[in-house]
């Protein structure tokens, strides 16, 4: 979001120099600062993006990621002060609240850091926040609160320290400054050793930086970080219990390469063909394919507890939801519990009742989510076991649990989730594995399951080589307005997941349709007009779903099928099929959702869409 850098030579009139009280040195600053704003108030507009401004003159100017809750009424109060406002954003509400703090200071030393403190004091909901201000120039301020917010660090020379110490409003130094925050002095802050050359970059994600640096700094709710004169200090109100006094400097694995398109035209059809080394990857040093056992460092100290449970409840948004779905048959039959598997958006809006001795599972590819946060937060004041599973290191749903799985996908930038739901699919499918690994019953099952996840990633490059094939289906389905994808057992996650993906990235009406409801409504959809791809793999719903395929084509309809290659039945019954190997029946829905990626992908480019960044949706949704 934002980059402040010392001794950058000057290159616009935002620069400002400033003259270093305790060391004497000069120094060049350059701040700036954007965001995309997730339109929650108002239209996406000139007016409505960010910077919000203070006033006209710019006098403080603030991005924000997250919602403002109690905006109506700051807003009121400020108009009644005699504030114009001139956006429908809730966050214009902190550019005035923070020039109102300003104008109404005690006093004229008062510093940027206490001004935010202030405000944030005023605000409920949540916020990322970083502020900017012409009565500080080049000073840049961060907070947040409920959402993800970093610095990274750029020098070529030594730091001052690699943990920067907590300074607290309420310390003792503090009283006699009169309220405002303790000196920040040689000891307090992080600044490269004889004052040279230093970049900060203050982002909501660690992706977003690093191909500058991969030294971070990551910040915890009601954290103030401000950077003044290219010297880093951190605040806060007061010390609770628990708290950590300082913020360690932390590096980062993730490499460059990782998030750059390569030779793809887009971050999902990279990440769409990684998939072969992504599901390697969750597996990595985890699966003994040997001798059949699975570790996962993670659970280890909790499964005990974990297997003692009354019921696992699967909590998540979108694609993590969907992974949920898929994997929920096999974690009934090998952990032989009750398993719910919950949109967190509805799991709040139900108050469902959770106890003690539940366990709950929060999936996330990005750790972020605000609705799977915030369900977080619910389960665990009812005092149940929460386990993450997440794909970012660091993330607040990984920090926040008491276990959980990273599943080590490397990171995702499409939008539309491709790589992180068949990782976290196999993720889910180790727990089950770890869960019944002394249940003598269990063992041919098991010893099938892990041979099937063995040879997944060659079987996935198998579906990948498919890619022109189902290229050229998409040219036929472009100009489609709508697709049907219906599917049963195993595969209703896939439905779900496909229809998702169409819909996210090519704005196609879609919808994922379980085969066995067909007759209750669905069915009045089928004509000979009405596209529809049908998922028909050899499992236990295999009858079913021939009559599935006969009840449509009756009406006819001419479906697309996505089968086992070696079925020659439903080869010739249907007019087209994509043919995809065969694995276990469990893991097989790993393979029957890439056709579905592959297509959507396909269907976006020809209808002329950007893929990675589809209209009014955002990677990382931390807002409710
Ligand atoms: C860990 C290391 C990995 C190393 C391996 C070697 C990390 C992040 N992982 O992997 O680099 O190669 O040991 O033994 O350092 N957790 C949560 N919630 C989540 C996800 C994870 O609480 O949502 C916790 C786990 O309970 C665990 C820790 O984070 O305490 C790391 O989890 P994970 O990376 O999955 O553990 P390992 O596979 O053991
Ligand atoms: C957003 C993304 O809506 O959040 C989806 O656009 C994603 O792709 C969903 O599935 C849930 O995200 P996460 O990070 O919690 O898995």
């Amino acid at each position: 979001m934002i980059k402040q850098s010392g001794k950058v030579k000057a290159l616009d009139d935002e620069i400002h120099k400033q003259q270093d009280l305790d060391m004497d040195v000069e120094f060049d600053i350059h701040f700036g600062i954007s965001h995309t704003r997730w339109a929650t108030h108002g239209a996406p507009s000139p007016v409505n993006s960010h910077p919000q401004r203070s006033d006209k003159s710019n006098e403080f100017i603030v991005i924000h990621n997250g919602i403002i809750t109690n905006y109506n009424d700051l807003r009121k109060f400020l108009e009644s002060k005699g504030y114009e406002f001139e956006s429908e954003t809730d966050t214009e509400t902190i550019a005035k609240l923070v020039k109102y703090m300003y104008d109404n200071r005690e006093s004229n030393d008062i510093s940027f850091a206490t001004l935010v403190e202030r405000v944030t004091q005023q605000l409920e909901g949540a916020f990322v926040l970083v502020f900017k201000s012409v009565h500080y120039p080049g000073e840049a301020v961060g907070t947040r609160r409920g959402g993800p917010l970093l610095i990274a660090v750029k020098s070529d020379h030594k730091l001052s320290t690699d943990h920067i110490p907590i300074l607290y409003r309420s310390s003792g130094k503090d009283k006699k400054s009169g309220g405002s925050l303790p000196r920040v002095d040689q000891d307090t802050c992080l600044f490269p050793v004889d004052m040279k050359a230093v970049e900060y970059y203050f982002a909501s994600d660690a992706s977003a930086v690093i191909e500058h640096t991969n030294r971070v700094i990551f910040l915890e709710d009601d954290d103030v970080a401000a950077v003044t004169d290219g010297r880093l200090s951190i605040h806060r109100i007061k010390r609770t219990v628990g708290d950590h006094p300082a913020r360690a400097i932390q590096t980062l694995q993730m490499e460059l390469q990782q998030i750059m398109k390569g030779n793809y035209s887009s971050f999902m059809q990279k990440e769409i063909f990684e998939q072969p080394e992504s599901v390697f990857n969750t597996m990595r040093g985890r699966i003994n394919f040997d001798d059949n056992t699975v570790t996962l460092g993670g659970l280890k100290d909790h499964i005990k507890e974990i297997q003692r449970c009354r019921r696992l409840i699967l909590i998540a948004c979108g694609t993590s939801y969907h992974a949920g779905v898929a994997t929920r048959q096999v974690l009934e039959e090998l952990t032989e519990l009750p398993v719910m598997v919950e949109l967190a958006s509805d799991f709040l809006d139900r108050n469902t009742p959770v106890f003690r001795d539940d366990v709950c599972f929060f999936i996330s590819q990005s750790g972020e989510t605000a609705d799977s946060l915030m369900a977080l937060h619910y389960c665990k004041e009812r005092g149940a076991l929460t386990v993450g599973i997440t794909n970012t290191v660091g993330s607040s749903i990984s920090r926040e649990t008491d276990c959980g799985v990273h599943i080590n996908a490397g990171p995702e930038i499409g939008v539309a989730s491709t790589k992180a739901y068949t990782s976290q699919f196999v993720a889910l499918i180790m727990f089950a594995l770890l869960m019944c690994d002394d249940r003598i019953s269990m063992q041919p099952r098991r010893r099938e399951i892990i041979q099937g996840l063995r040879v997944l990633p060659d079987l996935i490059k198998e579906v990948l080589s498919l890619d022109d094939e189902i290229q050229n289906l998409a040219t036929e389905l472009y100009q489609q307005k709508s697709v049907l994808i219906m599917g049963r057992g195993y595969h209703y996650a896939t439905c779900l997941e496909g229809a998702l993906k169409i819909k996210e990235i090519t704005y196609m009406h879609s919808e994922g349709i379980l085969a066995g409801e067909l007759k209750h409504g669905p069915l009045a959809l089928v004509d000979k007009l009405m596209p529809v791809i049908m998922i028909i793999m050899r499992d236990h719903t295999y009858v079913k779903c021939q009559n599935a395929l006969q009840q449509v084509i009756a009406r006819q309809g001419r479906p697309i099928v996505i089968c086992d290659k070696d079925d020659y039945e439903t080869v010739k019954n249907s007019s087209r099929t994509i043919k995809v190997p065969h694995c276990v029946d469990c893991l097989q829905g790993v393979l029957s959702v890439i056709p579905l990626q592959l297509l959507s992908f396909h269907l976006a480019v020809l209808r002329g869409f950007d893929v990675d960044c589809p209209r009014n949706l955002a990677k990382s949704v931390t807002v409710e």
